[in-house]
């Protein structure tokens, strides 16, 4: 074949099976067997293969899965991925409706509602028709740069269905990823058989899968994408006619949207779906219900995180029951002794659930809880399942009433009340291996020092093979310790110990909060870091230092002054210092434009977390503070100030404004 019919049949051959691809994955039809598909896309490969000028980025060969990724990249999305605000109740539906309204000057509005689906929020963007990104939502401003693993998704287009003109420039599509149930649990199973973790429900493992560095594992499972919004000039004049664009630009979507101009009529339609909502294929928690018209929408801005002209209404907690097989007793990191139902398994909200808190001791005395019982178990969302309380009517005279042990399962010690009045028994020894474990597992945890590879599992191994006695040792550990580890090989073991040698310098607050001081949370580190600028200042705080604190009353603060004069503690800073783990010290920038004021945020600023919002303040010379207290110069009322702050700012002469004037003041 000469170059140029070599062109023209690799065009055609690309159209004929992205035709094909957009019919079985977005139409749910076939125009021809999977093994002929194959074939030509074979044929289209060999021939770019010869050709290698030949090849686009819109050729299905791209979607062939590539290398292992070393990880991603971070992108910065063009308009913020926004949440919604949830309600669980008609009337707050109703009094949505009503609060929009009267803000939109009286006028009548109509309603769009699709179905919320519960897997991951995506962008995709397109250039002039053909797909160039995919990105995960991350933290709404920043994602992650997924493209190679959304290309392998069916549902997905390569290039938009538009004459060109029409497709010029930039196109994003926002939509949703989620795993059908079907497959969902056909893949599980096959993970089971094979020994490796399974996943607790189908959203969990879509986020998981995409954020997977080898393409073809992502390729190996069957995602879908359905698409919930469009963002390019010129299509949105309602948010029906975008979804009406959506599939006519090759995308799928749920296929139960809907406009509605009567709130009745909505409630109702999303009531029909609540009982039949085990007939659909994917999971959903709830419906997604916007204002019709884009302009409204628009007009009616952002609060916070979500927009005012959406919301999100969330189906009940799904409640089911079950069968109590056992009760154990799980010791905590400050000790508490909190006693766990294992449950014959049951299927709740899409996950299995298989032991539901029972909260403490006094709660299975209240509710009369045995062993054996029949059960109603309830799960809302990401919440920790729990036993909401036995059917006594179906006792058969077997059951047995759980005896709180009086002593912990773990190391032996009795557990004792810390007050009396507390309805939580704690294991009161420091070295309990339980408490141990759970200790290092929140330094290392996310919101703390966030080291990767330290969850449950790995820290028991290296707890178990003595390698580690508490957090410090975790950085005098070497390759060689690691590796020596079941659980570790060459790669996992190297970048454990990367991800270690990386928090060595972490931030004052985090490394406050990391330490796991009772009372200390994550909001208090902030403000002990802010007022004493350096681990060495607040480990001499006087209890008078530590109560100047806003919001540190007396009970903190003694916990705070205690943990810093008790010997392992003492030892365990050395430690750390030793082997040169230093958080950085606060610095106070004097002369910035800022210096001498201090502020206090409500609710949340646009564009800015607070985080940033308070590290900008700080820069400028300025103090963050968590609550209104006498020298606060601003309270910024990102949204509605509650009664008590305002009077609060009232009774110090604190100035309200809104985040503009703080962006002035920021400029
Ligand atoms: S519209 C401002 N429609 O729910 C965001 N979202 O809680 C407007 N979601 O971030 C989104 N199904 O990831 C919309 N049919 C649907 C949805 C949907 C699921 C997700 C989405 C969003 C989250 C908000």
């Amino acid at each position: 074949m000469n170059k140029q019919s070599s062109a023209k049949r690799a065009e055609k051959l690309r159209e004929l099976i992205n035709d094909y691809r957009y019919h079985y994955h977005v139409l749910d039809e076939s125009t021809m067997s999977e093994a002929a598909a194959d074939s030509l896309k074979h044929e289209l490969a060999e021939l770019e293969a010869e050709h290698p000028e030949l090849v686009t980025p819109d050729s299905p060969t791209q979607t062939i899965p590539g290398e292992v990724a070393k990880g991603f990249k971070k992108v910065q999305h063009a308009t913020r991925m926004l949440s919604l605000n949830d309600v669980f109740e008609r009337s707050d539906i109703e009094a949505w409706v009503k609060r929009i309204e009267k803000l939109m000057g009286g006028k009548e509005l109509e309603f769009f509602s699709d179905i919320k689906l519960d897997g991951l929020a995506c962008s995709l963007v397109y250039e002039d028709g053909i797909l160039v990104r995919g990105a995960t939502r991350g933290d709404s401003f920043v994602g992650e740069d997924v493209t190679s693993n959304i290309k392998t998704i069916g549902s997905v287009p390569l290039k938009l269905k538009a004459p060109e003109e029409f497709l010029k420039g930039r196109t994003e599509v926002r939509g949703e990823i989620v795993i059908f149930k079907e497959a969902f649990n056909k893949l599980n199973k096959d993970l089971e058989k094979r020994g490796e973790k399974v996943y607790a429900n189908p959203r969990n493992l879509a986020a998981g899968t995409i954020r997977q560095l080898d393409p073809k594992l992502v390729a190996s499972r069957p995602l879908t994408f359905f698409a919930y919004d469009l963002i390019h000039d010129g299509f949105d004049t309602s948010h029906d006619k975008v979804y009406k664009n959506l599939k006519s630009l090759g995308l799928r979507t749920s296929g139960l949207e809907q406009v509605f101009k009567d709130v009745d009529d909505l409630e109702k339609y999303i009531e029909v779906w609540n009982q039949k909502r085990e007939e659909l294929k994917f999971n959903t928690d709830g419906f997604v219900i916007k204002v019709n018209d884009r302009e409204a929408y628009r007009d009616l801005g952002v609060v916070g995180k979500a927009p005012r002209g959406a919301v999100a209404f969330k189906y009940p907690a799904e409640q089911g029951t079950t069968k109590i097989k056992d009760i154990f007793v799980s010791i905590g990191r400050t000790g508490a002794a909190t006693p766990v139902a294992i449950l014959e398994p049951v299927n709740l909200a899409g996950s299995t659930v298989s032991m539901a808190t029972l909260h403490n001791a006094s709660e299975i005395e209240r509710k009369d809880v045995r062993v054996g019982d029949t059960v109603i178990v309830e799960k809302a969302g990401d919440i920790i399942p729990a036993v909401i309380r036995s059917l006594v009517e179906l006792r058969t005279g077997v059951e047995k009433k759980f005896a709180f042990p009086a002593k912990c399962p773990e190391c032996g010690t009795k557990l004792i009340k810390f007050k009396e009045d507390e309805a939580v028994w704690r294991c009161p020894n420091n070295s309990c291996p339980a408490r141990v474990s759970r200790r290092i597992q929140h330094f290392a945890s996310r919101a703390a020092m966030d080291i990767d590879g330290l969850g449950e599992k790995n820290v028991e191994a290296l707890l178990d093979s003595e390698l580690i006695k508490d957090p410090a040792d975790l950085y005098s550990l070497t390759f060689k310790q690691v590796l020596s580890l079941e659980r570790f090989a060459e790669i996992s073991a190297q970048k454990l110990i990367d991800s270690i040698a990386r928090k060595k310098q972490p931030t004052l607050p985090k490394f406050i909060f990391a330490l796991g001081i009772r009372q200390v949370g994550a909001q208090t580190a902030i403000d002990l870091a802010e007022k004493f600028k350096s681990l060495e200042n607040l480990s001499l705080a006087s209890l008078e230092d530590l109560l100047e604190v806003e919001g540190i009353g007396e009970v903190v603060a003694e916990s705070i002054f205690t943990w810093f004069r008790e010997l392992e503690n003492i030892e365990l800073l050395d430690k750390f210092k030793e082997l040169g783990v230093q958080p950085e010290e606060v610095n106070q920038v004097s002369g910035g434009k800022l210096e001498g004021l201090s502020f206090v945020i409500t609710g949340s600023i646009t564009g800015m977390s607070r985080e940033e919002a308070a590290d900008r303040i700080r820069e400028l010379g300025g103090t963050f503070q968590s609550s209104v207290g006498k020298g606060t110069t601003y309270l910024v009322a990102g949204g509605s100030v509650g009664e008590s702050k305002l009077k609060k700012a009232e009774k110090f002469g604190t100035r309200i404004i809104d985040e503009n004037e703080l962006l002035e003041l920021l400029s």
